[in-house]
């Protein structure tokens, strides 16, 4: 099955395989992490385009997919939202967010003071081990809740919302540079 094609018999095969591009592209920038830590130096091009994929592929397409079709599904079948998993799930995409408009105004001060890059470098630090932990929790306890409270509707109405966000609003060619920049990164 191509990539990004949900299968509709499940709620959050689709999900999943983003979570798995994602890792990947963090393993890549945690690599050169190590780099810039032994260089002193922060490679900006690279860091601009894993900004990019952050904004686009984890934030607009991803999190879209999950506040906007997952979500919503998993509130109608009784899991709650406030003071809930969703709630802090939603939370921690707002925190990543936050991260990334950190790391930007970082970006942009590189160059005018010599400890800029250390304050880069733990962003990016942070913002690896906050996507990881949060992409943990979903995949370990709140996908496998989501698979038992759906039914076969929510799934294939849960999966087409997916595929509008995929095809129609991100593009699907889109979505699929950004699947192969997770491997040449
Ligand atoms: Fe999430
Ligand atoms: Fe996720």
């Amino acid at each position: 099955m191509p990539y990004g094609h949900g299968s509709a018999t499940d709620l959050t095969s689709s999900l999943r395989r983003d979570h798995e591009v994602i890792l990947r592209m963090l393993r890549r920038l945690e690599s050169k992490l190590d780099v810039w830590k032994s260089t002193n130096r922060v490679d900006r091009g690279s860091l601009r385009e894993f900004l990019d994929f952050a904004r686009t592929f984890i934030d607009r397409c991803h999190h879209g997919k999950e506040e906007r079709c997952l979500f919503p599904c998993l509130e109608r079948r009784g899991i709650p939202r406030e003071g809930g998993p969703i709630g802090v799930m939603l939370y921690e995409h707002d925190l990543g967010r936050q991260l990334i408009r950190q790391i930007e105004d970082a970006l942009k001060g590189l160059g005018q003071a010599d400890n800029r890059h250390l304050e880069v470098i733990e962003l990016c630090e942070s913002y690896i081990s906050l996507l990881r932990q949060h992409i943990e929790k979903e995949d370990n306890v709140l996908f496998p809740m989501g698979e038992n409270v759906s039914s076969l509707e929510d799934r294939a109405s849960t999966n087409s919302c997916y595929e509008q966000i995929e095809s129609f609003e991100v593009g699907r060619e889109v979505h699929e540079k950004y699947e192969r920049l997770a491997d040449s990164f």
